[in-house]
């Protein structure tokens, strides 16, 4: 998405150009505490990444990396195939959203987004109309005048967006930036984003530790857990092919059964769960070298990957102790013999005759689960 040439030579915010970003063995120590290790990245120029991780896990130590705030204590960070390591923050061409990036208050809101560009020195007369361009950006056209404080949250931080546009940065970074933000307008401005990232063909890599806000927004998620990244991939690969249980669990609902292996071959396991014998293929196992006869693993279904049935084969026997409504759903906590609980998940057209709570059976789809070997 190459953009037209402004008159000054700069590009059109109309579509920016965005670069690729290669972060490589990129480590950082405060002291005797690892906040990244070992981190390995290749963002894709024009890309939507995002950090995904519990709070802790690094993710902002490495955007305050790629920013130029904090310097690796290893490895190196490139954009657009240039070395980053001796360039100041405001040479990188990078902007940047945080999560209460408080806007200068005593400014109106035009002052605040031509802020950058002043720090730049751009010249006054180009200033207005890069400011006004920003600002319909993210349709706040009419805005310029108003001071911070008479914005609404959201407004204020679609204000920080233009801000961080306003100077056309091939790369956005983001980070938490709808984390202050009551859970609707939090999802109208996830999609916002996500609208404008399609539309200017900037880098986006956007921070969060909400794993529903990383799946809607994001063209490739990295895990990140220890200051590691655990896994990197689509939305629809981490959900579907997670290669630990710890991004099993952090993305979307799961459930963990218990099971034992008690027969295999090269191409299929056999295992026992909860006295019901399942039939999983082998490329549905993580850790194949720790699978043997006589070990435990763990099975991973998703909730709609279960359903409520009859007595019989393959039906793990458990209790409802909870039905909970929630309109294109229906959840039921079921407890299965060894105590634990499980998560299914009805759509609400099939929902009619289960009962609220009692006896029942479960139904596991051995083709929908993932098993997990030697975390056992
Ligand atoms: N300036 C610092 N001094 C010491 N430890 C830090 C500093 N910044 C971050 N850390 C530590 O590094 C780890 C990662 O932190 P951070 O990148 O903020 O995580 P996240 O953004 O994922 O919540 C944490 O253990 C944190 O306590
Ligand atoms: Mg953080």
């Amino acid at each position: 998405m190459s953009g037209s040439d402004a008159p000054n030579g700069r590009q059109s915010l109309t579509s920016l150009q965005g670069e690729a970003i290669a972060i490589q063995g990129v480590s950082k120590r405060f002291g005797p505490i690892v906040g990244v290790d070992r981190v390995n990245l290749h963002v894709e120029a024009g890309e939507f990444l995002s950090l995904l991780g519990p709070s802790g896990s690094g993710k902002t130590t490495l955007l305050m990396m790629l920013a130029g705030f904090e310097t690796p204590s290893a490895g190196s960070i490139t954009l657009g195939g240039r070395d980053l390591t001796h360039i100041p923050p405001n040479k990188r061409g990078i902007g940047m959203v945080f999560q209460r990036y408080a806007l200068f208050p005593h400014m109106s809101v035009a002052q605040n987004v031509a802020f950058p560009l002043k720090m730049r020195g751009v010249r006054k007369d180009e200033i207005a109309p890069l400011v006004e361009q920003a600002l319909s950006r993210v349709r706040l056209q009419n805005y310029g005048g108003r001071m911070p404080a008479q914005l609404s949250g959201g407004q204020q931080q679609r204000v920080a967006v233009a801000r961080a546009l306003v100077f056309q940065p091939p790369v956005l970074l983001m980070d938490e930036p709808l984390g202050a933000l009551d859970k609707k307008l939090r999802e109208e401005l996830q999609i916002e984003i996500k609208t404008l990232h399609a539309s200017l063909g900037v880098t986006i890599i956007y921070v969060t530790h909400d794993q529903e806000e990383a799946l809607t927004m994001s063209d490739r998620i990295a895990v990140m857990d220890k200051g590691h990244v655990q896994q990197l991939g689509s939305p629809v690969s981490l959900y579907h092919e997670p290669s630990s249980s710890f991004v099993a669990d952090f993305i979307g609902k799961m459930n963990f059964l218990n099971g034992v292996v008690i027969g295999l071959d090269e191409r299929r396991i056999e295992i026992a769960v909860s006295g019901q014998i399942f039939d999983v293929a082998r490329s549905q196992i993580v850790g194949h070298e720790d699978i043997a006869v006589g070990r435990s693993v763990r099975i991973a279904a998703r909730p709609e990957s279960l359903s409520p049935t009859e007595e019989g084969e393959r039906a793990i026997a458990g209790e409802i102790e909870t039905s909970i409504f929630l309109g294109s759903h229906r959840t039921l906590i079921i407890r299965v013999e060894d105590g634990t609980q499980l998560q299914v998940q009805i759509p609400s057209h099939r929902d009619s005759g289960v009962p609220p709570r009692g006896q029942t059976f479960v139904r596991l789809d051995p083709a929908a689960v993932r098993v997990f070997a030697g975390e056992a």
